[in-house]
């Protein structure tokens, strides 16, 4: 997953992406969602493949107020690149500690404390038989 060129996963989502709408239903569901949804007990979550991170921090942005810790999970090196520059030049989450980890899921080793919240977002269907036990140590990092 070190690809540097144009058949990087990053740039192939780019272009895919271009030819939908998910991005315009995505946020007409996030406005949805913070209507209904209370997450400001969210102190700190993990986001599974977040690819260059977009989505998920726009739902941090709008639904986790008082969110202070961010780690990413990304094995895709290009998306890492994006992701990373989203989080340091638009200063998009402020006050916001961000950590990112650049492997996948069942590479990953964990966090240091329990985090409140994991974030699959478009990535769950990735699962294999060792990525679903990564979901299960994902739960057992959980606090609730
Ligand atoms: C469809 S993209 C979703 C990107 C982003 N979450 C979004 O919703 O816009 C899926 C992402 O999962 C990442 N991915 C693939 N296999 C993975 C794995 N085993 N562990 C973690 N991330 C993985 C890919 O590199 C890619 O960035």
């Amino acid at each position: 997953m070190a690809a540097t060129d144009d058949s990087s996963y990053r740039h192939l989502l780019a272009e895919y992406r271009e030819r939908d709408n998910f991005d315009s239903v995505y946020l007409s569901v996030l406005d949805d969602l913070a209507a209904k949804l209370d997450l400001d007990w969210v102190r700190s979550c993990v986001a599974f493949g977040t690819g260059s991170g977009e989505h998920e921090i726009e739902f941090a942005r709008r639904l986790l107020p008082n969110l202070t810790r961010f780690t990413a999970v990304e094995p895709d090196h290009e998306s890492v690149k994006a992701l990373r520059s989203h989080f340091e030049s638009a200063r998009q989450l402020p006050g916001v500690e961000t950590t990112i980890a650049e492997t996948c899921v069942e590479s990953w080793g964990g966090v240091q404390k329990p985090v409140d919240l994991a974030l699959f977002f478009n990535a769950r269907c990735f699962s294999t038989p060792s990525t679903t036990s990564g979901v299960t140590l994902v739960g057992n990092c959980c606090t609730s």
